[in-house]
């Protein structure tokens, strides 16, 4: 029996070198060269191409080698009901918090004025409020946003945090529901959206979100770039309702060359890197896994197909 290994857009190499480190007895088939299709009872996907699992007969479970599941659910063709996992790791949490830290630092010590008075030569001093003075507002707080909105409140920022369904955090004042998200943003100086993408949360960044938060409040986007109404987010640039965008993901990947983004003072991107799954630190989750598959144990950090993550 064997593993599917569907990563096209990434190396699988260090991918194939780690899962062998972890069970040197593995069989791996690395797409598109599938030797026996019939063979491949779990499928490691980044992205794989639409219709792309049908070939398997023998399927029976799929891991996202990401954090995210969206892409699986992208494919019209995907197996319904099939079991879905995702990759939970103290290395991908520890990443995002560090890039959302920088971002909210960022903003907070204004350099994003700076960056753009060097270019005008321009000296002027600008005072930045202490962690103490400054809010964040967490949006998602599963795994990545929960270790975010903790850690930033343990460093003493105000921190206030928002869920679909009702959470309880250290530190975090917490909030749930559709109709408490204006609360929620209320009072923060940046919003950091950790969602899932889903059909509830898509376009969840847009207009009436922007009104609901303080003029000059600055964005922060590490979830998809389906959760941005790019649109609505120039307009509110333009108008001063928001300070600045720190955007790592884009409704179109890689950011086309004639992107309005890319000249735009006050939005500072960086390539879907914020946090990148480290082979290394997965692997053992990934074949723990199929150990528990091939044994017909409960998988881990299985997905919930109603709710899609
Ligand atoms: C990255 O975007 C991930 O889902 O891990």
């Amino acid at each position: 029996m064997s593993i599917a290994l569907i990563c096209q857009q990434w190396d699988p190499a260090p991918w194939l070198e780690a899962l062998l480190a972890a069970d040197p007895e593995l069989d791996i088939q690395v797409y598109p060269d599938i030797r026996a299709p019939e063979n491949v009872e779990f499928a490691l996907c980044w992205k794989h191409p639409a219709g792309s699992l049908a070939q398997f007969p023998n399927l029976k479970a799929v891991s996202s080698l990401g954090a995210g599941v969206d892409h699986l659910f992208n494919d019209p063709e995907f197996p319904v009901a099939m079991p879905v996992c995702r990759v939970v790791d103290p290395d991908l949490t520890q990443g995002m918090f560090e890039y959302v830290l920088t971002g909210v630092l960022y903003f907070q010590k204004h350099f994003q004025q700076f960056a753009s008075q060097q270019q005008s030569r321009r000296w002027q001093r600008i005072i930045s409020p202490y962690c103490r003075d400054y809010r964040v507002a967490v949006l998602g707080l599963g795994v990545l946003g929960g270790y975010c909105a903790q850690h930033l409140a343990g460093l003493g920022y105000g921190v206030s945090g928002w869920s679909q369904s009702q959470k309880e955090l250290a530190g975090v004042e917490c909030y749930a529901g559709v109709e408490n998200l204006g609360a929620a943003v209320a009072d923060a100086d940046v919003v950091v959206c950790l969602l899932p993408l889903t059909e509830q949360t898509r376009g969840i960044l847009a207009t009436p979100l922007f009104a609901k938060m303080q003029p000059g409040a600055c964005l922060i986007n590490v979830a998809r770039g389906q959760h941005l109404n790019e649109v609505d987010l120039l307009q509110a640039l333009d108008s001063g309702q928001l300070g600045g965008a720190l955007l790592d993901v884009f409704e179109i990947e890689p950011l086309p060359e004639n992107h309005l983004f890319w000249h735009h003072p006050q939005i500072t991107i960086t390539p879907h890197c914020s946090s990148v799954t480290n082979p290394k630190s997965a692997a053992a989750q990934l074949v723990d896994n199929y150990r528990r598959l091939r044994s017909g144990r409960p998988l881990l950090n299985q997905v919930d197909w109603q709710r899609g993550y």
